[in-house]
């Protein structure tokens, strides 16, 4: 008999809370759809409280999604949990996960507060949740630091107030698997009515632990991980999703349990969730990496292909890998465009907008022979990036460099509709074409990362690009891909600029 492990996707919630990741109401419900056909069992959609924005995404992600959960975080004050239980209302299955600190820096220097009003605020946030939904999550946060039998006695206490899952943080990535596991065994143990909640482990990675950590939970009594697409998430991350999915699913001897994720979705969440967000994901980062198959030495390859299971423990096609099939070409049409894009998932909620998806395949197909579905995938977070409310379009560029001389670059865009034709020189073509922009502009960002990857193999790939801007203690990044790098760069310059003009700012809840 194996166990179902529930999982708990937080990359809307604690994935955003990365520096620069914060996403838009549309690009939110991409992600959302995506992991819904990765079949996660709970989708945390936001902080219903944290701004009207992320209200209104999580809402529109209860409209849309019908078979995951959709939960919103709330702090167990009455103003969370009433618009988190507002923002759920229309969903097939809605949670609150409300939250308290329990450790005693966070009681004392944060929360001011004395240990007796913390239980007692947390029995008050769970029973007002109760009136929302049956699904209430409990969180201590920063449990990990805090005194075991206190958790014992708020754990206790939240279960009789209705609470249906208990979560327990490592909020700050101080745990070793060792101890975590250990934790868990004496939590449930001890814990009253605890058989009659799931236990659930959300380990941050501080330490490099936290996939290990939460692995350890599970073969102490956790059957809800809490975790991110790529491991996103703020300082070094969340623990993976896909690395604990495959981790049980691989090792099933050792875990005896399960999930329903589809993992054959796996990679192409990954690219969603690094194109929209503007983290790459990097080449060696376990199951979504792009060396994550690939045998470079030759014992390897000989072994791999006298028998794959020599150095292989899973398929690379089982999590996603299509192996850079050519999917469509210069004189494919929109019908076999538009089937080649249901079968990768992507859906358009209009003529319009697949028109427009299919007139930028067309000019791509033009400068590009092979058309693979990454290039796709590129493409359509392209058209959402660009939507009709931005400031700044990329619409040209030239420019030109050569040994001994400076570059120089000149861009075309549109500011509101209104074409502008700019012109700088710089130490590179990338750096001339930012300087060509930041004339007519004068932003008064700074940049803090120029990152450029390759979204396939051979020198014909597209490059991606990242530019991460700050702006007065704001941080973006805007992303761009073509096959030329130069006007990656300026397509991701002006999305990161787009984003720094219409995002609005956001509650960090652990900073509150
Ligand atoms: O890390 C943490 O403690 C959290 C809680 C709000 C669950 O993200
Ligand atoms: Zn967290």
């Amino acid at each position: 008999m194996t166990d179902r492990l529930i999982i708990f996707d937080t990359t809307l919630r604690d994935g955003e809370q990365s520096p620069g990741a914060s996403m838009t109401k549309d690009e939110k419900i991409r992600i959302a759809r995506q992991l819904e056909r990765l079949r996660v069992d709970v989708i945390e959609a936001g902080f219903a409280a944290s701004s009207p924005g992320d209200f209104d995404a999580i809402r529109a992600i209860a409209e849309t999604i019908k078979s995951s959960t959709v939960c919103s975080l709330a702090r167990v004050s009455e103003k969370d949990i009433r618009a988190a239980g507002e923002a759920i209302r229309p969903a097939a299955k809605g949670r609150i996960h409300t939250f308290i600190a329990t450790s005693p820096i966070h009681m004392e220097k944060k929360l001011r507060m004395h240990p007796d009003q913390v239980v007692e605020a947390a029995v008050q946030g769970v029973k007002m949740a109760r009136e929302y939904t049956d699904d209430v999550e409990f969180s201590a946060e920063d449990a990990i630091r805090s005194d075991l039998d206190f958790l014992v006695r708020i754990f206790g206490e939240v279960i009789k107030a209705g609470a249906k899952t208990i979560n327990v943080p490592d909020t700050v990535g101080y745990s070793v698997p060792g101890v975590i596991g250990e934790w868990f065994r004496q939590l449930i143990a001890r814990t009253p009515g605890s058989d009659r909640v799931v236990w659930s482990a959300h380990c941050h990675n501080d330490l490099g632990m936290a996939v290990a950590n939460s692995l350890s939970a599970v073969l102490n009594g956790a059957r809800q991980v809490e975790c991110t697409i790529n491991g996103l998430g703020e300082r070094a991350g969340n623990a993976s999703l896909e690395e604990i999915v495959m981790a049980v699913k691989v090792r099933q001897d050792v875990f005896k349990c399960d999930t329903q994720i589809d993992t054959t979705q796996i990679v192409a969440s990954s690219r969603l969730v690094s194109q929209i967000t503007g983290y790459p994901v990097q080449p060696n980062k376990a199951v979504v990496g792009a060396n994550a198959f690939a045998h470079e030495s030759g014992i390897h390859q000989d072994g791999v292909l006298k028998h794959r299971e020599t150095y292989e423990i899973m398929r690379a096609q089982d999590v996603g890998w299509s192996a850079n099939k050519i999917s469509l070409g210069k004189l494919s049409g929109r019908n076999a465009f538009k089937q080649r894009l249901t079968d990768l998932g992507i859906a358009f909620d209009s003529e319009q907008e697949l028109n427009e998806a299919f007139s930028r395949f067309k000019d791509l197909a033009d400068r590009k022979s092979e058309i693979f579905d990454e290039d796709l995938q590129a493409l359509v977070s392209g058209e959402s990036l660009e939507s009709a409310q931005e400031r700044y379009r990329f619409l040209s560029l030239s420019q030109r460099s050569e040994t001994g001389e400076r570059p120089q670059a000149r861009v075309v865009f549109s500011v509101q509709g209104k074409e502008i034709a700019a012109q700088g020189q710089g130490n590179g073509p990338v750096d001339a074409t930012v300087n060509a922009i930041e004339s007519q502009v004068g932003s008064g960002s700074e940049l803090l990362l120029f990152s450029v990857n390759a979204i396939t193999t051979g020198t014909q790939s597209q490059g991606e690009v990242t530019m991460r801007l700050s702006r007065a203690g704001r941080i973006v990044n805007g992303v761009g891909a073509d096959p030329d790098i130069v006007v990656a760069s300026a397509k991701a310059y002006l999305n990161a600029l787009n984003k720094l003009e219409s995002r609005a700012e956001k509650l960090n809840p652990q900073l509150v």
